[in-house]
Parts: structure tokens; sequence; C-alpha cells
């Protein structure tokens, strides 16, 4: 496992969407995929599956298997008792979010939203026609928290869904247990279906953890639907499948309804190469959440550093530097000037809602030395702009 190597010429080779979007003198730091090899075994699959020709349609049964190990797998490491019964294969996570909103919310209804916030939250609901609820996460001095009367506030009788990531993209926050307790008892005293997004449980560093939100109680679990994946712990963004699990048989019944060719199928490589993540990478992937806990501190120094004038609160999880670059006062916003004057290719804070303008994402799950050059070109073009 060697995280540290650049090889600068196999990343500009690569046909994804991060390194081709930006062309050869951008350094990208934005989609959320790594620049790190995948786990051996995984890249040993696909060199099979490409030798032997085995690029046909799935054998659908495999994905019986996969249930029941993403059910042992959540006991195994969450403590979280899953009936594989109540377990669904779908394409991706932002499907899941599509879906549930339209299942779960009535056109017109309205949905809680914490943000800034991964950016199809808020499409998904817009482009439903269901109402974002826009709830601000807000800054208590060393983390961004909820602020709980002002979503008390934010809820009238058109609200129906309580979203929830956790944890949090872009803050990177692991929502404590007693934070959870508070927007569950919330949920349940408003009726509130929660649909939850819990696609970085695996990328959680020391000293924090991961709880998911249906394990609360047997009411909140019977209440909830949630989205998991392993594309994101085992950067295998591309290969588009994610697990749907509702939490009682009324959940799953409305979701049943959904004509299954409408959902679309999965390719050949999403099921065995989850199977082969979650039974054969759990060393790769404690050796890539350590890598990326240097990166997280590395990042934390170099801002203090290099960037005082950044606000940044050091995540808890994911691989996402959160930057609020207001004070700095960038022409164009903190996106173009970075894009622009420093050549790297950010996620820009304006699509994560109200609460990230003047903000910008940057993804750190890098070699160091390439991480180092990002943000040194930031720097760099921050003093140029004083
Ligand atoms: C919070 C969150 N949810 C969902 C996704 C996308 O998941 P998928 O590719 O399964 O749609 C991402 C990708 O970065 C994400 O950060």
């Amino acid at each position: 496992m060697d995280f540290d190597t650049l090889d600068i010429a196999r990343l500009r080779g690569l046909a994804g969407n991060k390194w081709r979007r930006y062309g050869d003198e951008v350094l990208p730091a934005w989609v959320a995929d790594m620049d790190f090899l995948q786990a051996a075994p995984i890249r040993d699959y696909v060199s099979h599956a490409g030798a032997t020709g085995d690029l046909g349609y799935p054998f659908g049964e495999s994905a019986g298997p996969l249930k029941e190990l993403f059910a042992e797998r959540a006991m195994r490491r969450y403590g979280w008792s899953v009936d594989t019964e109540h377990v669904d294969l779908i394409i991706d996570v932002v499907q899941g979010l599509y879906l549930g909103l339209d299942i779960y919310c009535e056109p017109g209804g309205g949905a809680i939203i914490p943000t800034p916030i991964y950016p199809y939250f808020l499409t998904a609901a817009e482009e439903n026609g269901r109402r974002a609820i826009a709830n601000p996460l807000v800054l208590d001095g060393t983390r961004f928290v909820y602020d709980m009367d002002a979503l008390e506030a934010s809820i009238d009788d058109t609200t129906q869904v309580l979203m929830v990531c956790n944890p949090h993209n872009p803050t990177g926050r692991v929502f404590e247990r007693k934070e959870l307790e508070a927007l569950a008892e919330v949920a349940l005293r408003h009726d509130l279906t929660v649909i939850a997004d819990e696609i970085f449980a695996d990328v959680v560093y020391e000293g924090h953890q991961y709880i998911p939100f249906a394990t609360l109680s047997p009411e909140i679990a019977a209440r909830t639907v949630t989205f998991h994946s392993a594309t994101k712990a085992f950067n295998l963004g591309g290969i588009r499948i994610a697990v749907a699990v509702f939490g009682s048989d009324a959940l799953h019944d409305r979701f049943k309804n959904v004509p299954r060719r409408s959902l679309g199928g999965h390719n050949c490589l999403g099921i065995p190469l989850t199977r082969i993540a979650w039974q054969q990478c759990d060393d790769w992937l404690a050796g890539v959440v350590s890598y990326l806990q240097g990166n997280r501190d590395f990042v934390t120094e170099f801002l203090a550093r290099r960037m005082p004038a950044v606000g940044y609160v050091a995540p808890e999880a994911t691989f996402f530097a959160w930057m609020d670059c207001r004070e700095l006062d960038l022409p164009g916003g903190p996106y173009e000037y970075f894009l622009e004057h420093a050549k790297v290719g950010l996620s820009d804070g304006v699509p994560f809602g109200e609460a990230g303008k003047g903000f910008a994402r940057v993804n750190f799950a890098t070699p160091r030395k390439l991480l180092e050059q990002i943000l040194e070109r930031m720097a760099d073009s921050i003093e140029k702009n004083e």
C-alpha cells in the first residue's frame, strides 16, 4: 500500500472526470475521487474480467450474497443489525436521494436539508418539485453544529422529510449521538421520514465514531431509509452501485412500487468489486484512512501557517477541506479565482447552498507532494491578490 508515490503521468492519463475536466495546466482537487490506486484485489479482478472477456450482462443472483455481506459488515463495524429483506441495491446514492424525495415526500412538500450540503441534496428537492428547507449548520467556535431552534422553526404542515448527511459533506462532521438523538426526536414528533446519506461512513478519523441513524431506536429505524456504498472509501466512484436500507416493510413497499427497469441495471463490475472491497480490502481501507488523516493534519498546519485568513475547521471524516474564503474577498469568488490564478480546480461552494457562498472545497485525497503543490499554488495566488 503506497499512497505517497506521485505519478503525475498516470493521473494525467486517466479518462475520468476529475483529471479530464480542466486540462493539463490545472491541478484538480474537486470531485470525490482519490488519486490513489485501488487495492490490489480490486485491480486484479478488473484485469481478470478484461482478460477473460467477462463483460457481459451480470448474473443477477450475485446481488443476494452482497446484501448479506453488507448486513454482516454493518453489524461488525457499526453494531447495526440490518435485515437483508430490507436491503436493495440501487445504481448510486444520488439516485437514492432523488427517488427518496419522490417517494417519501409529496409534491410541494418540504425536506429539511443541513446546509452547506453535497449539491445533489438540493437539486433532488428542486428538480422533484419538493421544497428544500435549508437548515444552515452554525459554527460553535470549534465545529459545525445544528441550530435546533431554527430547524424546529422551519417546520410546517408541509414538511415531510428530514435529510441527514453523516458524515457530513462538505464540513466533515461526524455527528455525535446526542446530536443525532436531537434530530431523531424532531423526526418522531413531526412524523418525518428520514433519508440518511451515510456514504462516508468508512472514512472517519481517530477520535470520532460514525453512528448509523437507523440504530438510534427501533422507532427511528422504522422511519429511516439509509444509503451507503463502498465507492467513497475504496475509491470506486465509477462503478455505480449503492445500497439502500429500509427500516420497515412500509418504507420498502413504497420503494418497490417503482417499476424495476426504470431504476436501471447494474454494470458487471459493481457487484463483484463491492464484494471484493468489503471482503478483502479492509487493510487497504485502514491504510488509506490513516494516510488521509495525515493529509488532513497537513492541510490544518499549512493553512495556519500560509493562509491564516482562510476560515477552516479540520474535518472529522471525509477527505474534504471546507475553506471559508470570505475574508480574502477574492475577485469572482474563490472557485473562479483559484482556477484562474492558482490553476487549481476546486469545488465551488455556491452549489452547496446559500451557506456555501464564499467557500471552496478542497479534495485532499492525493499524494502529499501533490497536496502541497495545490496548497502552495493557492497560497501564492492569495499573496498576489494582496
Ligand atoms: C455525501 C455524498 N453523497 C453521495 C455522493 C455520490 O454518491 P454516488 O456516486 O453513489 O451517487 C457523494 C459523492 O461525493 C457524496 O459526497
